[in-house]
């Protein structure tokens, strides 16, 4: 074709795209959602009174609210003990108020969630009309026909009833709810499937299917037209297909389409593409699907390991669980996603969804950022972990559950592996590896481009029973393992799906050593409410003991709950080679300091023990003068050589033999501690840690300027105590009370600090700094206009920062 008509070529094509007018939607249903807690005879009626019951916004938790006196959800007698953080579950009842014109009430409904924790019903206009059981995956109600013009009510019942989980898992509308607004002929929304099975720098294959549906009473002749878009919308390929769809009938249709030059998708270069398809019937646009993919191959063998576009990609993971911390496990899009880009910030590459189905807002943001996910099925299969958990179920409901998982989660290119489950118990009998095969088999039904895994704790030669029903083996601690097990199983696929963190470089030398290991997942590199204290104390000590309230948080985290890099996420950017940090100096509390819960690690469980070395990047040590202090460096560089105030303490050789660290005995004295590393003789890279003296300010950091006034966008806000220098004001004495107040069109949605012992309210804003800091979560309200955020801190000036919400 010669240029210009290709050009009008494209253009006409960019126009059919934007004439395209939106003859489906989709609503979100975030706002005007009331809730009460506890059980609410006659609720589910239409017309039941619910003055008095409070606004909400969805995604909520109500399991982390504040009681109804103000004071902290947390409480010592809570069922879930230790596993939820010592937070309740319980019953909870949501209202709302949907109105309808009369042409939308006649439209095709689909009513998504995307995740209630657990045992939801649903009642449209004083009809059940569903229920949904497992706490983590989406499912849609079809309203068509149910809803009519002017108001109808949607009400939902939540039920969680404990002990449900071994760690927190909240409760409530904890995902988002949309709802689909769609013409007789549409494509049905779950059946689209975009895979490329070509995908090199001269041509991505792009092959789609998807299912056409017609609700109506007579065929229908339909036009299907797929367009693949670029980031400049500009259209790259397009296929058209003529068919007709029986009345209440659908019809499958599968094309291909070809870009050429396409620019793949990878962890390093995250680029994404649009498939726009547009159903039209006599001409006119019915329906327009957008589905962002991306143009990438993987595969994994036990010769070259774990390739993407045929280039090498170690698996740099870590596990995450869903909770938000200050926000409970409420799964605000924006608090998903700031997660995942604080791990790529970290040098992460991967993560692991333990023990459930990842949200839509993580595997966007790991699409956008370049992570690829292991999306994770179940934490227990028949046999249940916990008295009220998710097996009492499984029989019933797993075929809906794992279709759920696949069919939302296929289209991701971050999507790397599915996981059938994490330390089943069942694993290894029989009926363990009957299930895994059931499990495998639907899942490649659905989806075949993808490897199939397992977490699995099990030494050799049981664990063989279980990795014989999966594509890839994800061994939990058990890195002793991969050589054996590789001389008796050459072809299998191995990765570490869980380690503990203070082995950090044992878990990762096997991947850089042995090609058949392709990765390395750490628990966690997020750290979350629930299992309280497991990264505080070793499995040898009296498990009374072991994470008492007021502990809530597990602290096992190389990112604390705020956000912050712990030393441990240091020295895995050394490990990984990242170039993020490559050198970094952290100083072991010395004894005789009282600085909880920071201190007296027991490391005494070689295999499993998720403490964290009592390291901090503090040298503020005031009473420790001209005692020895320890100070671990960590460096990609081959030396490095401490300074105190100036003065050298040595320089040292640290490679693959010191495990890339080094440490030295320092008199403490107070001023600057610089590290230095070096690269060829040079000096390459520094790291200082400084005395600081008592707080003299609170410094703010908004991690972004603007929100949309869409009622949903976070801002967080994190403060930090300085003193008159500038200098982070770290421990010993400093921290200070802060009283957190948001004024104008926005709300405080909560505020942390990462202290896993202060069980204090995380929405009234008042609270203590931890390590000098706090963090504060504001969220957008419906009206433009700009948000004042105020820190006042105990003797400090007041601090504000200013946001603007602009109109959507
Ligand atoms: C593992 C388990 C994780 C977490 C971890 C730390 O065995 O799979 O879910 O419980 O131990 O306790």
């Amino acid at each position: 074709m010669p240029s210009t008509s290709r050009l009008l070529h494209r253009l006409s094509l960019i126009a059919a795209l934007l004439c395209a007018h939106a003859s489906a939607e989709q609503r979100s249903l975030s706002q005007g959602w009331l809730f009460k807690a506890g059980p609410v005879p006659e609720a589910q009626r239409a017309a039941f009174d619910d003055k008095g019951w409070r606004r909400i916004t969805v995604p909520h938790d109500f399991s982390i609210m504040d009681k109804a006196d103000g004071s902290p959800p947390f409480d010592a007698k809570a069922v879930g003990g230790q596993d939820s953080g010592y937070l309740p579950g319980g019953q909870g009842w949501y209202r709302h108020r949907l109105d309808l014109s009369a042409a939308d009430a006649a439209r095709v409904l689909r009513l998504n969630f995307e995740a209630v924790y657990m045992n939801a019903d649903i009642w449209l206009n004083g009809e059940h009309v569903g229920n949904h059981r497992y706490g983590y995956t989406a499912f849609t109600l079809d309203l068509t026909g149910k809803a009519r013009a002017g108001e109808n009510v949607i009400v939902v019942r939540v039920n969680h009833v404990d002990p449900s989980s071994r760690w927190y898992a909240g409760s409530g509308l904890i995902r988002p709810v949309t709802l689909d607004l769609l013409d007789p002929v549409h494509i049905a929304p779950d059946s689209v499937f975009v895979t490329t099975p070509v995908a090199t720098a001269e041509r991505g294959d792009v092959q789609v299917s998807a299912g056409i549906a017609n609700r109506g009473k007579s065929p229908a002749r339909v036009e299907l037209i797929s367009t693949v878009v670029g980031t400049s919308d500009a259209a790259l390929a397009q296929a058209r297909r003529q068919l007709t769809v029986a009345a209440r009938g659908s019809v499958d249709v599968t094309q291909r389409l070809a870009v050429p030059q396409p620019k793949l998708w990878s962890p390093d270069a995250p680029n994404l593409y649009t498939l726009v398809q547009e159903v039209r019937v006599d001409g006119v646009v019915k329906d327009v699907r957008r589905t962002r993919f991306g143009i990438r191959t993987v595969t994994a063998d036990a010769t070259n390991g774990l390739r993407i576009n045929g280039r090498k990609v170690l698996l740099r993971g870590g596990n995450i669980h869903h909770d938000n911390y200050m926000l409970g496990a409420a799964g605000s899009p924006d608090a998903d996603a700031r997660k995942v880009a604080l791990m790529k910030q970290a040098g992460y590459n991967a993560i692991r969804s333990a023990h459930n189905p990842a949200s839509q807002a993580t595997l966007r943001a790991a699409d956008e950022l370049g992570m690829l996910v292991i999306d994770e099925a179940f934490d227990m299969w028949r046999i249940s972990k916990r008295d009220a958990d998710s097996s009492r179920f499984f029989d019933s409901d797993w075929r809906q559950d794992i279709d759920s998982l696949v069919t939302s989660g296929r289209n991701h290119p971050s999507v790397l592996f599915w996981s059938v489950g994490n330390e089943i118990p069942e694993q290894g009998t029989p009926a363990g590896a009957r299930t895994a095969r059931e499990l495998a088999a639907r899942i490649r039904r659905l989806d075949p481009t993808r490897p199939v895994t397992q977490g699995v704790n099990m030494d050799t030669p049981h664990n063989a029973v279980q990795f014989a029903e999966l594509d890839v083996a994800g061994y939990n601690y058990r890195a002793h393992l991969f050589g054996s097990d590789h001389l008796t199983h050459p072809a299998r696929v191995m990765y570490t799906s869980e380690s503990t963190s203070k082995d950090a470089f044992r878990y990762w030398d096997p991947v850089e050593t042995m090609p058949w290991v392709i990765g390395d997942f750490v628990w966690t590199s997020f750290d979350y409410l629930g299992e309280t204290g497991i990264g505080w104390m070793g499995y040898s000590q009296d498990w009374k003991q072991l994470g008492a309230y007021p502990w809530h948080l597990a602290y096992c985290g190389e990112i604390d709950a705020t956000g912050r890099k712990r030393p441990a996420a240091f020295y895995r950017q050394v490990l990984w080679k990242t170039g993020i940090d490559p050198v970094a100096a952290f100083v072991e509390q010395p004894p005789g300091t009282a600085d909880l819960p920071d201190r007296d690690m027991f490391k005494t469980h070689p295999e499993l023990d998720w403490s964290l070395e009592d390291l901090h990047p503090s040298w503020s040590w005031r009473g420790q003068e001209g005692k020895p202090l320890k100070v671990v460096v960590y460096s990609e560089h081959p030396e490095v050589e401490l300074f105190l105030n100036g003065r050298s303490l040595g320089r040292r050789a640290v490679d693959r033999a010191t495990a890339y660290k080094t440490d030295y005995r320092v008199p403490y004295a107070a001023g600057r501690l610089v590290a230095v590393g070096y690269r060829d003789g040079k000096p390459a890279a520094s790291w200082e840690l400084r005395t600081a003296g008592a707080p003299a300010a609170i410094t703010l950091q908004a991690d972004r300027q603007q929100v949309r006034a869409n009622g949903e966008d976070l801002v967080y806000v994190s403060a930090a105590l300085v003193d008159s220098d500038g200098a982070p004001v770290y421990a010993q004495g400093g921290d200070r009370h802060v009283t957190v107040t948001v004024k104008g069109a926005g709300t405080l949605a909560g505020a942390g600090n990462g202290n896993p012992m202060d069980a204090s309210s995380l929405q009234s804003g008042r609270r203590s700094t931890f390590h000098g800091r706090l963090v504060a979560v504001v969220r957008a309200g419906t009206d433009a206009g700009p948000i004042d955020v105020e820190f006042a801190a105990q003797g400090l000036p007041v601090q504000r920062v200013r946001i603007d919400a602009v109109a959507r």
